[in-house]
């Protein structure tokens, strides 16, 4: 039997997993399929068609192509966010023809989103980072076994069930944060969630296993899409400053009710150095400390303002890492917020392979890294004086000591390479990569439209 191709983010998040998804769907077929599989529009997964930038949140990423679009039992739905995003869709009755959405995956309520960003706030600099789309509160409410499920919207108690829920909210919010629902503005956001629901109960309804499990046995192809990285993953990442699902593609199985034996090797999907949004740990952060303050206390304009100009090869490496944000163009799909920015982090990247039984990867964002004079690689951590490559169970609670490895750089726009070519020093680093990692690198990424990419041709 045919099996599954996830495709998994392997770092924080941001990796191009978009990109790489949209190009596999114009290979895809009307009866192929491709799954998200988990998250909801907390992820921001941006796309290129005719050179018109499209950002997907909920709906998977293959939207242009002929393939069947499904978002999976194991996803947070925020129905108007949905709505808004289908309708931006060109060809929008064609395209809704195409989705499909699981009776099992949990409603986003306007009260998760208000819990979400009021306790956010309320955490100081203590904070997680979220991005205030009602994650981590609807996946409680889950787990807790009260959410409604997009399977509950057909059930004629929809509406007091709901009633029940945000009575629930409503309490919390002015107990623990003092925060009063009666506004205008909740009221607004209630109407705009009913006509959400209204839209979803429009909407194909199927259940992910029995889609799945029908497209394999008739041979036909079935993509799941990731969303978040591994080092979100909220058992295997860098708790507690994480999402609140399963990332990785072990997660798969769970979320769409099928059988494990059905995931086929992953496609990993990494930049060519490294991006975090929100707080926690990250080892090879460009500034350290100054830049994870200064990403979440600086808005983009002000950064602009103030290094209007930053030098990719300055001595300061917080200005270098303000270069990196600017060259790869690094503010959140989704929130705008500035990315946090470091180099390339081997260890880590390691570990996402193995834990997603990776067998293939995509390369993505070379060409940002035209613009420094050396190429800078974390080869291993040393902790207590020690050389390891072995991931302490909390990283921030650890003095790692980085090894790194330099690497010269090319001349030249990697963007101007779109066929079976690459500079002799980008092609060196490549192969590095590879030997390094143990996986076949089948795709680079050499700039932000479908077609800046070079397939592998060594
Ligand atoms: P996702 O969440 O993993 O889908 O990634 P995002 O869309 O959040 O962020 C990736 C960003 O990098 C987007 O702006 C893409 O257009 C862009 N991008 C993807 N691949 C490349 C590449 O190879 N080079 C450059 N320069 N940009 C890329
Ligand atoms: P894509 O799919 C990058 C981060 C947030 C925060 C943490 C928890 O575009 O790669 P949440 O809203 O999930 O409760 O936030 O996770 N985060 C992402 N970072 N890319 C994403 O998605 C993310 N989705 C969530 O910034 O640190
Ligand atoms: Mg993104």
């Amino acid at each position: 039997m045919k099996k599954i191709t996830p495709i998994i983010g392997l770092q924080w998040g941001d990796e191009g997993k978009g990109k790489d998804v949209a190009l596999l769907a114009n290979t895809l077929k009307e009866n192929d399929v491709i799954v998200r599989f988990q998250g909801g529009n907390n992820a921001g997964h941006t796309i290129y068609k005719n050179r018109k930038c499209f950002v997907f949140h909920l709906i998977p990423s293959g939207a242009f192509g002929k393939a069947q679009l499904h978002m999976g039992g194991g996803m947070v739905i925020d129905p108007y966010s949905l709505k808004k995003e289908s309708e931006m869709i060109p060809n929008f009755q064609d395209f809704t023809k195409k989705l499909s959405v699981s009776p099992h995956s949990v409603l986003v309520l306007p009260t998760h989103c208000l819990i979400d960003t009021v306790s956010e706030k309320n955490l100081g600099t203590k904070k997680i980072g979220s991005t205030g789309r009602g994650i981590g509160p609807s996946y409680t409410d889950f787990v807790w076994r009260k959410a409604l499920r997009v399977g509950d919207i057909f059930y004629s108690d929809f509406k007091s069930k709901y009633e029940v829920l945000k009575e629930e909210h409503r309490k919390t919010l002015n107990k623990n944060f003092d925060y009063d629902l009666n506004t205008q503005e909740f009221k607004e956001k209630e109407d705009n969630f009913f006509e959400g629901i209204e839209f979803l109960k429009k909407t194909t309804v199927r259940n992910s296993s029995e889609l799945i499990e029908r497209a394999l046995s008739e041979g036909r192809e079935v993509v799941v899409e990731g969303a978040q990285g591994t080092l979100l993953d909220v058992r295997f990442g860098n708790y507690p400053f994480v999402t609140s699902s399963h990332t990785i593609a072990g997660g798969i199985p769970s979320a769409l009710g099928i059988k494990p034996e059905l995931i086929g090797g992953a496609l990993g999907i990494f930049k060519a150095y490294v991006t975090k949004v929100g707080e926690g740990p990250f080892p090879t952060e460009l500034g350290g400390k100054k830049s994870s303050v200064w990403c979440r206390d600086v808005k983009r304009d002000e950064e602009n303002e103030k290094y209007p100009n930053p030098n990719p090869n300055s001595i300061d490496q917080f200005e270098q890492g303000i270069a990196l944000r600017k060259m790869g163009s690094e503010f959140g799909a989704t929130t705008g917020r500035l990315r946090r920015t470091g180099w390339l982090d081997i260890p880590l990247l390691k570990y996402a392979i193995k834990i997603n039984g990776v067998d293939k990867l995509s390369l993505t964002k070379l060409d940002v890294l035209s613009g420094f004079n050396e190429i800078k690689v974390c080869i291993a951590y040393r902790i207590n004086g020690k050389e390891t490559e072995e991931i302490p169970f909390d990283l921030s609670r650890e003095k790692i000591e980085l090894v790194y490895k330099s690497f010269p750089i090319w001349k030249g726009r990697l963007s101007d390479y779109e066929k079976e070519v690459l500079p002799k020093e980008a092609l060196e680093y490549v192969k590095w990569l590879e030997k390094t990692l143990g996986v076949p690198i089948i795709h680079i990424g050499t700039g932000p439209l479908e077609h800046h990419l070079v397939k592998r041709f060594w």
